[in-house]
C-alpha cells in the first residue's frame, strides 16, 4: 500500500493521501486539490477517476472478473436465482430460505400497477420505441407513488426499491404488448420473476401460457448477468440524479435514458442489427475491415469495453445461454453461427489483440433474446428490467453515505475571456 502522494505544483509540494480497497486499485484523495492548488483535474469520461466508494460490485477488467458482492458472475448464474442476486444486491448477503421466501413475497406483491399508469399507454404511437415508452412510464411512477417519494425516510426508501423492481417486468411487457396491439396483462404472483414476465409478454387472456423451463431459465440467467456493474455511464446517471435529492423513480427513469445509448445499454439491440446485416459469414471480412478504418464510424457492437481488457466474463455465460437454448429449442439461427465466426476472426485479429478488444455482455444477449422471441426493440428494455436492481442497490448505498453530497464537476474553460457587450447597430 502507497502511503502518500505527492503532487507539485507551483513549487508547492502537497501530499494527498492513497486509500486501499478490499482489492483493486488504490485511489489517490485528491479532494482537497483544487484548495491547495487552485487547479482541477482534468479527466473527460472518467477514465482515471473514482467517483465514489462502493462495497457492491468489483470488476477487474485486465483478468476478465466480475464479482457481485464478492461472488463470481459465473457461479452466481449458473447456481442462483434473479430474486436471490437481488436481495444479493441490495443487503450484501445471499438470502437464507426464509429470507428468500420473504423477498420474493415482497417482491411479488407489488407487481400490480396503478389502473390509471395504465393510461400512459395510450397516449404513445404504436410504433414508439418502448425505451422512448419506459422513460416515460417510470418517470411517471412518481406521480402515483407518493407514500414512497421521501428519500429520508429508510423505509420509504426500501419500498420505492421493492416497486421498482416489481414493476418494471410489469411495465416492460405492457410496452411490448402495446407495440403489437395485444392486450395487457396482469401479473400472476403464483409464477417467478422470470416466468411471470414471460407471461405478461408473450401470454395472451384467450389462452393458457406454458412456461417453457428452458426459456426460463434462459431468462434468469440474462436478468443475473446484467444486474449491476460498478459505475458504468447509467449507474453514474442515477447516482448523481440522486445526489440532488431527486426521486428514485426520476433517477431511474435517467437511468433508462442513459441506457438507451448505442454505446452502453443499446449496444445488444444494435449488435442483433449488425449480425442481421452481415447476414453470412462471408461478408464478416468486410465489417472487420470497416471496424478497423479510421475514417469509418462504424464500430462492431457488442465489442470493447472501457473497463475490460479481457473477456467480458458475461459474454463467456451468454454464449453458452445463447448455444443451449438455441440446442434446446431447436433453432438454427445463423446469426448465432456468424456471431461465433465473427468472434473467431476477430479475436485473431492483431488490430482487436492489440487495442484488447473482446466481446462483451451486449454481444450474445440478442442471440438469446431473439431466440425467446423477443424482437430487437425490446432488447434494452431487458437489459434496464435487469440493471434496475444494481441501479436502485447503488443509489441506496450513495443515499446511506453520511458523506453523501450532490455530485458537481468543473470544467477547462476555452470560451472566450469576458468582454463587453456590443449593441446590435454596431456589429
Ligand atoms: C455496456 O461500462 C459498463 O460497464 C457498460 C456495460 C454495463 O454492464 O453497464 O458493460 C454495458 O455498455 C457494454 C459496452 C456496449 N457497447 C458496445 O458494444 C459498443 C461498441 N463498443 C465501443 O463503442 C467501445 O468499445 C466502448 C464504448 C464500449 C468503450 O469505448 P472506450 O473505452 O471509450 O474505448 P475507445 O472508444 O477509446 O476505443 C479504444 C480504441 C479506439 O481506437 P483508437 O482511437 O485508440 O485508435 O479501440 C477502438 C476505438 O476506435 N474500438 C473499436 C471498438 N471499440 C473500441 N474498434 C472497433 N470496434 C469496436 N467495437
Amino acid at each position: 500500500m502507497t502511503d502518500a502522494a505527492n503532487i507539485s505544483v507551483d513549487g508547492h509540494n502537497d501530499d494527498y493521501a492513497v486509500l486501499a480497497g478490499s482489492v483493486g486499485p488504490e485511489v489517490i484523495d485528491i479532494r482537497k486539490l483544487y484548495a491547495k492548488t487552485g487547479r482541477f483535474t482534468f479527466d473527460p469520461g472518467f477514465t482515471s477517476t473514482a467517483a465514489c466508494e462502493s462495497k457492491i460490485t468489483y470488476i477487474d477488467g485486465d483478468e476478465g472478473i466480475l464479482l457481485y458482492r464478492g461472488y463470481p458472475i459465473d457461479e452466481l448464474a449458473e447456481n442462483s436465482t434473479f430474486m436471490d442476486v437481488a436481495h444479493l444486491l441490495l443487503n450484501g448477503e445471499l438470502p437464507n430460505p426464509a429470507q428468500s421466501a420473504k423477498f420474493n413475497h415482497d417482491i411479488t406483491r407489488h407487481t400490480m400497477i396503478h389502473e390509471q399508469l395504465a393510461q400512459f399507454y395510450r397516449g404513445f404511437r404504436r410504433d414508439a420505441h418502448p425505451m422512448a415508452i419506459m422513460c416515460g412510464v417510470v418517470g411517471a411512477m412518481a406521480a402515483f407513488y407518493h407514500d414512497s417519494t421521501d428519500i429520508h425516510d429508510p423505509h420509504q426508501r426500501m419500498v420505492a426499491s421493492h416497486r421498482l423492481i416489481a414493476k418494471m417486468p410489469t411495465l416492460a411487457a405492457m410496452a411490448y404488448k402495446y407495440s403489437v396491439g395485444q392486450p395487457f396483462l396482469y401479473p400472476d404472483n403464483s409464477l417467478s420473476f422470470a416466468g411471470n414476465f414471460l407471461r405478461m409478454t408473450f401470454g395472451v387472456p384467450a389462452e393458457p401460457y406454458v412456461i417453457d423451463p428452458v426459456v426460463e431459465d434462459a431468462m434468469e440467467k440474462l436478468l443475473i448477468l446484467q444486474a449491476d456493474h460498478e459505475q458504468n455511464a447509467s449507474t453514474s446517471t442515477v447516482r448523481l440524479a440522486g445526489s440532488s435529492g431527486a426521486n428514485p423513480f426520476a433517477c431511474i427513469s435517467a437511468g433508462i435514458a442513459c441506457l438507451w445509448g448505442p454505446a452502453h445499454g443499446g449496444a445488444n439491440e444494435a449488435a442483433l442489427n449488425m449480425l442481421r446485416e452481415i447476414g453470412t459469414v462471408d461478408r464478416i471480412p468486410e465489417f472487420i475491415a470497416r471496424a478497423k478504418n479510421k475514417d469509418d464510424p462504424f464500430r462492431l457492437m457488442g465489442f470493447g469495453h472501457r473497463v475490460y481488457k479481457n473477456y467480458d466474463p458475461r459474454a463467456k455465460v451468454m454464449a453458452k445461454v445463447a448455444k443451449n437454448v438455441l440446442d434446446k429449442l431447436g433453432i438454427s439461427d445463423p446469426i448465432f453461427d456468424v456471431a461465433r465466426e465473427l468472434e473467431r476472426i476477430a479475436l485473431s485479429d492483431p488490430y482487436f489483440i492489440e487495442k484488447k478488444l473482446y466481446p462483451n455482455v451486449d454481444f450474445y444477449s440478442g442471440v438469446v433474446m431473439s431466440a425467446i422471441g423477443f424482437p430487437t426493440s425490446m432488447f434494452t428494455v431487458l437489459f434496464a428490467v435487469s440493471r434496475t436492481v444494481g441501479w436502485i442497490a447503488q443509489w441506496t448505498e450513495m443515499m446511506e453515505d453520511p458523506e453523501q453530497k450532490i455530485g458537481r464537476p468543473r470544467q477547462l474553460y476555452t470560451g472566450p475571456a469576458k468582454r463587453d457587450f456590443v449593441p446590435l447597430d454596431k456589429r
